[in-house]
C-alpha cells in the first residue's frame, strides 16, 4: 500500500450512473443482503465531484437537481466516501465536497453510488494515494453499486452485485430515462420482493416468469443471463431487448402503480424494451438510434406519473480524474 501525501489542493472526478440490463433476485442472506446476478451498463449521466482541502469537511450540491432532498451530512455517500477513505489509509485532510449532479436523485440509477466512486477517485488523487484494490475495497463498504461506479463500461456482477466481471460489448446503445413523480426506497422494494415470493408460495403458485419448482427457484434467478450476456457480446440490440429482465418488476409497480402506466406507454410508442432502473422508480426504454430515442422522449414527456425524461447512451466509462 502506497502512502498518502498531498499533491493537489483541488481535484474533481466524474462516475455515472447505470442501468440494470439483467437483474435477478435471490433470497436474502443472513445481512438481510440479497444475493443477486446483475449486468449493469453505466449510462452517459455524469456525476462531478470536486474535493478541495478544507477547514473541516462540507458537502454542496450544484446543478439542476441541488435541493432534491440530498443530504448533506456523513449520510451523503461522497462524504461517506472521504470518511471511510480517512480510516482506511490514515489520510487526515479535511474536504469541502462540490457535487454537480445530472444523474435523477432516488430513481434507481445509483447516482448517491457514482458520488461515491467519484469522491473515491478524488481524495485518491489529492492525497497522492494511487492503491485502486484499496479503492475497490472500500467502494464495496460503501453500497453494493459503488464498485460498479468506480468500474465503469458493463459489468456482471454477482453477490451483493459488487463482484464483478467485465462483460464483452459491441455498439452504443440509446435509452431514454422516464423518472417518476413518486419515489421509492429501495429497501422497501427488496422486501416486497420477500412478501410477493412469500405470499406466492403460501398460495400454491409458483412465482412469476414461469419457475416452479421451490429448491430450483432461487437457482433460475440467479442464473447467468446467458442471451443477454450474447447479445451484449454480438452488437445485436434486437435480441438485448427481447432479453432485458428485472425481477424487482412486480414489487415496485405493487408498490407504485403508475410505474405500470409509465411502461405502457412506453410500449405503446414503440420502444424495444422497457426496464425497471434497479429498484425503481426510473424506467429506462430502449430506443433504435438517436433519433427513436428523441421521438419516445417527446411521447413520454406528456406522460401521467412521469417527473423528467432523460435521454443518454451507454457503455459509459467507470470513475475518473477530469483534468
Ligand atoms: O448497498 P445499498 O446501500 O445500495 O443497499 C440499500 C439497501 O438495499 C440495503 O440496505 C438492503 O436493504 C437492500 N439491498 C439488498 N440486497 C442487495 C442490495 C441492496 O437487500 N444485494
Amino acid at each position: 500500500m502506497s502512502t498518502p501525501r498531498q499533491l493537489h489542493p483541488s481535484v474533481t472526478a466524474r462516475a455515472y450512473g447505470k442501468i440494470n440490463l439483467h437483474l435477478g433476485v435471490g433470497d436474502p442472506g443472513p445481512d438481510g443482503y440479497h444475493a443477486l446476478v446483475t449486468v449493469f451498463e453505466a449510462l452517459n449521466t455524469p456525476e462531478t465531484v470536486t474535493i478541495e482541502l478544507a477547514e473541516s469537511d462540507s458537502v454542496e450540491v450544484t446543478g439542476r437537481r441541488a435541493g432534491d432532498g440530498i443530504p448533506l451530512d456523513e449520510r451523503n455517500l461522497a462524504l461517506a466516501a472521504v470518511i471511510a477513505f480517512r480510516k482506511r489509509t490514515g489520510w487526515g485532510g479535511r474536504v469541502a465536497i462540490t457535487i454537480d449532479k445530472q444523474v435523477p436523485v432516488a430513481g434507481g440509477m445509483g447516482g448517491g453510488s457514482a458520488d461515491a466512486a467519484a469522491a473515491l477517485v478524488a481524495v485518491a488523487k489529492l492525497a497522492g494515494f494511487d492503491d485502486r484494490a484499496v479503492l475497490e475495497e472500500i467502494a464495496a463498504t460503501l453500497g453494493a453499486d459503488v464498485p460498479f461506479a468506480l468500474h465503469g463500461g458493463i459489468a456482471l456482477g454477482r453477490g451483493r452485485g459488487d463482484d464483478l466481471t467485465r462483460v464483452l460489448s459491441q455498439g452504443t446503445h440509446h435509452w431514454v430515462l422516464a423518472t417518476s413523480t413518486g419515489t421509492l426506497s429501495t429497501p422497501d422494494v427488496y422486501r416486497r420482493v420477500d412478501e410477493l415470493r412469500d405470499q406466492w408460495t403460501a398460495g400454491g403458485h409458483s412465482a412469476p416468469g414461469g419457475i416452479s419448482a421451490p429448491g430450483g427457484q432461487v437457482a433460475a434467478r440467479l442464473a447467468d443471463p446467458t442471451e443477454v450476456l450474447a447479445a451484449l457480446a454480438s452488437g445485436d440490440v434486437e435480441a438485448l431487448a427481447a432479453n432485458v429482465h428485472n425481477d424487482m418488476t412486480d414489487a415496485a409497480v405493487s408498490l407504485l402503480p403508475d410505474i405500470a402506466h409509465v411502461m405502457d406507454e412506453g410500449r405503446r410508442a414503440g420502444a424495444h424494451a422497457v426496464l425497471l432502473s434497479g429498484s425503481g422508480p426510473t424506467v429506462g426504454f430502449l430506443a433504435q438510434n438517436a433519433t427513436h430515442a428523441l421521438e419516445l422522449a417527446v411521447l413520454l414527456e406528456a406522460s401521467r406519473g412521469v417527473r423528467e425524461v432523460v435521454r443518454t447512451t451507454g457503455p459509459a466509462r467507470g470513475a475518473h480524474i477530469v483534468e
